[in-house]
């Protein structure tokens, strides 16, 4: 697909089109899969001031918890016992050595409570390659860190001075040399974000190597900065343009997983079941401990329970072509 033609698609030119394109993909690449994985969000202590996020450094309303390893290793049981084959480990961004060394014995820890057979990623984000070295060599599988935008303009207007975009494309770059098998993704709709940066995003995602793609709409949070800027597209507009995103990386990589993200599940449940049938394939039910979800808020409205036993389970079996697995 040209850049012509990604513009063409996003803009709405023809979604009939291009959805029967890419679930004709999905179907027969993927067959009707959709594979699970349990989100573990493991502390939402972070040292980062990103513009966006709701649990930024200077949010002082965020209350702040990193759970215990018993309570990690609880949930990446309940996922083990119930035939799941992998887990994400997400966090606020830490680099203490206390930091590494805790990620480093939870995935040894979950990799012998389930006699290696749960896949690890972990989403902790920028870490040096010392780190990341450390994390592969006890276990670790997968390694998720998002571009945000690959615009370097835009991704510099949304994050702080410290944050540079050369450094995490470098990054994203010694996850993939280290031998993560490493995922990437971007927010959708963001405050003075175009299409022409949207088809950009989906050239940058299927060229840099990845094989996994977790992106979703930006939703604004009312205690971070970029609040106050309005985004070109409304909340429906973004879930559109996602379930394109979608469906144009489907078609330029027809093997790559991507996730079905809980942003889109926030704004429509709906959205969540149709992005799957256009070209995703893996969903993160939140396996972190109930009374501990809210606080990891990154946007307002976030979901907080997936609610996959019942409300998903049920779609799926109702005739739709997918079939949810646990592997
Ligand atoms: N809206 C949507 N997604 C967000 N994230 C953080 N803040 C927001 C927001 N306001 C996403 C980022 C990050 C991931 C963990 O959550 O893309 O990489």
């Amino acid at each position: 697909m040209t850049k012509k033609e990604i513009i063409f698609y996003l803009s709405g030119g023809n979604d009939r089109e291009l959805f029967e394109r890419s679930s004709a993909i999905r179907y027969s690449m993927l067959g009707r899969k959709v594979y699970l994985r349990g989100l573990i969000e493991l502390s939402n202590i972070c040292s980062c001031d990103c513009l966006y996020c709701g649990i930024r450094q200077s949010n002082s309303n965020v209350k702040r918890y990193l759970l215990s390893k018993q309570e990690v290793l609880q949930s990446a049981r309940y996922a083990y016992d119930n035939g799941w084959g992998s887990l994400v480990i997400q966090s606020g961004e830490l680099c203490s050595d206390y930091f590494t060394t805790l990620i480093e014995e939870l995935v040894q820890e979950i990799k012998t409570l389930s006699g290696g057979e749960l896949a690890i990623t972990l989403s902790c984000g920028e870490q040096s390659k010392d780190t990341y070295r450390r994390w592969l060599e006890a276990g670790a599988d997968r390694y998720l860190l998002r571009i945000e935008s690959s615009t370097q303009e835009l991704f510099e207007r949304i994050h702080p001075q410290n944050i540079s975009y050369t450094k995490r494309l470098n990054t994203l770059q010694s996850l993939i040399d280290c031998g993560f098998q490493t995922g990437s993704g971007v927010m959708i709709g963001l405050p003075l974000q175009t299409i022409d940066n949207l088809a950009d995003d989906m050239l940058f995602l299927a060229n840099c190597g990845i094989v996994m793609c977790g992106m979703g709409p930006y939703i604004e949070h009312c205690e971070t900065p970029l609040f106050k800027y309005n985004s070109e597209f409304s909340h429906s507009q973004r879930v559109q343009l996602t379930l394109r995103c979608i469906a144009i990386l489907r078609i330029l990589r027809p093997k790559i997983n991507i996730a079905s993200s809980t942003a889109l599940g926030t704004l429509s449940k709906q959205a969540r079941h149709q992005a799957m049938e256009v070209g995703a394939n893996v969903i993160m039910p939140n396996i972190t401990p109930e009374d501990i979800r809210a606080n990891y808020s990154l946007y307002q409205g976030k979901i907080s329970d997936l609610d996959l036993n019942s409300f998903d389970i049920e779609y799926f079996n109702q005739g739709i072509p997918l079939e949810v697995t646990s592997k």
